[in-house]
């Protein structure tokens, strides 16, 4: 991971920047927003290879304006010259309070002194703690409840845990556009007004495993209610528009409900290679036997794409060395991305070299028991492998194939 390296640079430079301009969508409903081409992480946590953006979108009806999401107060100008030609603003509609999103609405509420915040009714408190907006501008939404903006109707709709438990999405029912906020996004700066799916498939992806999948059992129900309004178009806040919705629904289907896949994933870290020896030979004893495999050096890999990897597996075998009794701490910190992003691997073990005594197992076996997952033989070996220490790993690979034998291919 690195530290955003534009951060010196992401200076409010007002009037003196040429911003990317509205974007028509359908009459009188606009793109708007910031485009975040050089963000390298997100959360102080989650990597950026691909930069980002933050969408928001005006809908003009024949009596009232409404401004859906805003952007990230870095870039807050980029919106604020955005919105120049739009004299009053009537509403404006909060899906989520994370600041990537709501950071500019103090500023826009402030431009716009007639308009009323719309959010959830949990989000209400959270707009008063996190950014101080007045409750007198609040406005809370139940489910179902529909706002008309005279020829165009919003209808708001519940889904929490996409990605905090007061997220929403808004259904503008004549045009059959959700506007989904972090649900079905993706961490992708691109002049892209429309998904092309080929592109998009692979940060959709990587956006699901690091920010959505922790909730993967309670998203599905907000998959069937977005589905039940048959979309033409799905407009999150983070990359571009799905004009196609399909691809993104069935993927998200599949990624949160679908069975895992024939793959193990093999996270390790080796000091001084006696670990790397074993996980060597385990990753050809599985491609043998028609395991695939995704293997990570702990040392140099991208969180992300580990991540990634365990949105389909079905196994996860953790290769650590053993520093003063425990795993080591890149292997603590798998373990512990696995166990928070609950993803749907059903076995796991333990793979590695120790010098005098280990205690790794046992630890890394606790951090991953809120998973419930089958933890299958482990294989330490004191210092080099040695033959009976690969007949091991033979006997563990054999273990996970059969395991695998009806899984669907990866
Ligand atoms: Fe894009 Fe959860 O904020």
């Amino acid at each position: 991971m690195r530290s955003n390296p534009s951060a010196g640079a992401r200076v409010h430079v007002w009037q003196e920047v040429l911003c990317m301009k509205p974007r028509q969508i359908v009459e009188r409903v606009q793109w708007l927003g910031a485009i975040d081409w050089d963000r390298r992480l997100f959360d102080a946590l989650i990597p950026l290879p691909d930069g980002t953006s933050y969408n928001a979108y005006l809908v003009q009806g024949s009596e009232k304006t409404v401004l859906l999401d805003t952007v990230d107060p870095a870039l807050a100008h980029v919106l604020m010259e955005q919105l120049e030609g739009v004299p009053r603003l009537d509403y404006l509609v909060a899906h989520h309070v994370e600041q990537d999103h709501s950071g500019t609405i103090p500023v826009v509420l402030a431009r716009y002194p007639e308009a009323k915040l719309i959010c959830t009714p949990k989000a209400v408190g959270m707009f008063v703690d996190h950014l101080r907006v007045p409750e007198a501008r609040l406005v809370a939404v139940e489910d179902g409840e529909t706002l008309s903006l005279g020829d165009k109707t919003l209808q708001f709709l519940h889904t929490p845990w996409v990605h905090w438990p007061e997220t929403m999405v808004t259904l503008l029912q004549e045009d059959k556009i959700i506007f989904s906020c972090d649900f079905f996004g993706s961490h992708l700066a691109t002049t892209d007004l429309y998904a092309q799916w080929d592109k998009v498939h692979f940060p959709a992806k990587r956006y699901y495993a690091e920010i959505m999948m922790p909730f993967r059992k309670l998203i599905v129900k907000n998959i069937e209610k977005v589905r039940a309004c048959a979309p033409a178009m799905i407009c999150p806040s983070h990359g571009p528009i799905h004009n196609e919705p399909e691809p993104i629904l069935a993927a998200y289907e599949d990624w949160a409900a679908g069975e895992p896949r024939n793959v193990a994933v093999l996270p390790y870290v080796s000091m001084h290679g006696s670990t790397k020896l074993l996980v060597d030979h385990l990753v050809a004893a599985l491609a043998e036997r028609g395991v695939a495999v995704e293997q990570f050096d702990l040392a140099a890999t991208d969180l992300g794409k580990l991540a990634m990897a365990l949105v389909d597996a079905a196994t996860v075998v953790l290769g650590t060395p053993t520093v003063l009794v425990g795993p080591h701490p890149l292997a603590v910190q798998a373990a512990y991305l696995a166990a928070a992003l609950k993803p749907k691997f059903r076995h796991a073990t333990v793979i590695g070299s120790y010098g005098w005594g280990s205690k790794a197992v046992e630890q890394i076996a606790e951090t991953l028991s809120p998973l419930k997952c089958e933890v299958l033989a482990p294989v330490l070996c004191k210092g080099i492998p040695r033959a009976e220490d690969y007949a091991a790993l033979d006997s563990l690979a054999d273990a996970i194939a059969e395991r695998h034998r009806d899984l669907r291919p990866a």
